[in-house]
């Protein structure tokens, strides 16, 4: 099998300078370029000084300062000869497709002719990155989507085409893998891929409901938290991480590449308050703050924003008495009848059923889909593990009862061991889509021991995809 002994990585922005610097960590050379900017002086100016930006930057993106030693710094306009010695180039340019394909055809100029190449887009199509490109480009072409940072963040998802000869997959995985430490979780060729396709969606659903139902946020990020396994910055904690600016962005960006019967496309709305705040420069923890702000003029009181007046108040406990009422049983949290298991039901009902429609379409496998949100959102459960923990049975005759069609593309086994294992979930489901994000026919819901079952129920679960090198803490970040 080939082997990655040199990288270039073209783009030394956020992204592109914190992978080279986890390529550099794990002892291979790396070359990073960017361009050269009008009247420099020094034409390795962009580089150079994302290098020394990286070196200060906490927590740490370089393991060692012998690490930032295999980081050599250029220019597009002077070094691509250098990429004739990679075995692996990475284009992390900015996110347009013109600028992405002209970069395509210098790169293809001067690479070697088994050079891998990829890009780190995190929404354009690779069908798309290839058109109109020789056929022997595409053959060594794929997406490697890393999440921010490269270093902490475990997720890394791989979108390959079938131009790719199964060695150049298994090179780009094998390094990202063993070398680079990554969860490498497979995804096909989607807009979003899996995990912002899934994450975003499942902001966008609660942000809206706690609009609707005028929550608390606090209350909010301690329901759609903790008890589902996911981080304690919740819906809108996650929000102020990521920068509520950029979130009209990706799902502009998502509104435009999914199809008009997505159920994306029905929660896709900005609420007036928060383009306020945007304009306010309240655009999250990297601003003057968001749904959470320290307010500095008042002590650096702790404060957040009231979704029904748009007035920050001091931030209180979360005071959900649901949560103490259900003690630890997710069932009794989201049959609760008060506001708060209202809204958890409709978040996470919409949630995982959006992600049972994902299966099939973001990937293959719902393993997949579970290591995706795992890995990239930290989510302690993936949406299918919910589902198994919750109770396919319950789940699925809860979505009924709201007026879900019932399954019927295959067979369920009431009354069995449902929650038995992970296999023992949402397997597949029928192709028309929702016209609700809940509406989805949920359908065979097998038990692990699934003799007896129709045949196009009964497909063995493959060993996960997402397989983990690293632990690291970071905390979660769509982009
Ligand atoms: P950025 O704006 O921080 O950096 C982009 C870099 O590309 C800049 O240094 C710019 O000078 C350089 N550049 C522009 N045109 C170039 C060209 N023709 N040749 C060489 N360099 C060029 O952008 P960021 O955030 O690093 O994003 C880069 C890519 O990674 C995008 O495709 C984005 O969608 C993707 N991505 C971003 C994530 C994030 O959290 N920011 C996460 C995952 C993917």
């Amino acid at each position: 099998m080939a082997e990655i002994r040199q990288v270039a990585v073209i783009g030394s922005g956020v992204m592109g300078a914190g992978i080279a610097a986890q390529v550099a960590n794990s002892g291979v050379p790396v070359v990073l370029l960017d361009i050269v900017p009008a009247g420099a002086q020094n034409r390795n100016v962009v580089a150079e000084s994302a290098v020394a930006k990286l070196l200060k930057t906490e927590p740490a993106a370089f393991m060692s300062k012998a690490a930032a030693k295999l980081v050599t710094t250029g220019n597009i306009e002077d070094h691509l000869p250098l990429l004739a010695d990679c075995d692996w180039i990475v284009e992390v340019v900015v996110e347009r497709l013109d600028v992405k394909q002209a970069l395509y055809a210098k790169i293809d100029a001067h690479r070697k002719p088994d050079a891998i190449v990829s890009s780190n887009t995190s929404t354009i199509p690779l069908h798309n990155l290839v058109a109109g490109l020789p056929d022997s480009f595409a053959e060594k072409f794929v997406i490697t989507h890393f999440f921010n940072p490269p270093r902490y963040m475990r997720l890394l998802e791989l979108v390959t085409s079938d131009r790719n000869s199964a060695e150049t997959v298994k090179t780009i995985a094998d390094f990202c893998d063993y070398r680079l430490g990554k969860g490498v979780v497979r995804c096909k060729d989607r807009p979003g891929f899996i995990a912002n396709r899934l994450g975003v969606y499942w902001l966008q659903v609660g942000a809206a409901a706690a609009f609707d139902m005028k929550l608390d946020v606090e209350d909010v990020d301690a329901i759609i938290g903790k008890p589902f396994g996911i981080p304690k910055t919740g819906v809108f904690g996650l929000i102020d991480l990521v920068g509520l600016d950029l979130m009209p962005h990706i799902n502009a960006s998502m509104a435009s590449t999914l199809p008009a019967e997505d159920p994306f496309q029905a929660i896709n709305a900005t609420p007036a308050l928060v383009e306020r705040m945007i304009k306010d420069g309240y655009t999250g923890r990297k601003g003057n703050g968001g749904f959470y702000r320290i307010n500095r003029e008042a002590g650096k009181r702790k404060e957040a924003i009231d979704l029904a007046t748009g007035d920050y108040r001091p931030q209180k406990k979360a005071n959900v008495e649901v949560l103490s009422a259900a003690g630890k049983s997710l069932v009794k949290l989201l049959e609760h009848d008060g506001v708060h298991g209202r809204y958890a039901w409709a978040v996470i009902s919409a949630t995982l059923s959006y992600a049972a429609l994902l299966a099939g379409d973001a990937a293959d496998e719902i393993e997949s889909i579970d290591a995706a949100m795992r890995l990239g959102y930290n989510w302690k459960f993936g949406p299918f593990e919910l589902i198994d923990k919750l109770g396919v049975d319950w789940f699925v005759a809860r979505l009924e009862k709201e007026g879900a069609r019932s399954p019927r593309s295959c067979a369920r086994r009431r009354g069995g061991p449902s929650t038995a294992s992970r296999t023992a979930t949402v397997r597949r489901w029928n192709s028309t889509a929702p016209t609700r994000p809940w509406r989805v026919r949920m359908a065979c819901c097998c038990s692990k021991t699934s003799s007896g079952l129709p045949s196009r129920c009964s497909r063995t679960a493959r060993p996960r995809s997402g397989t983990l090198a690293t632990a690291c803490s970071a905390s979660n970040s769509p982009a």
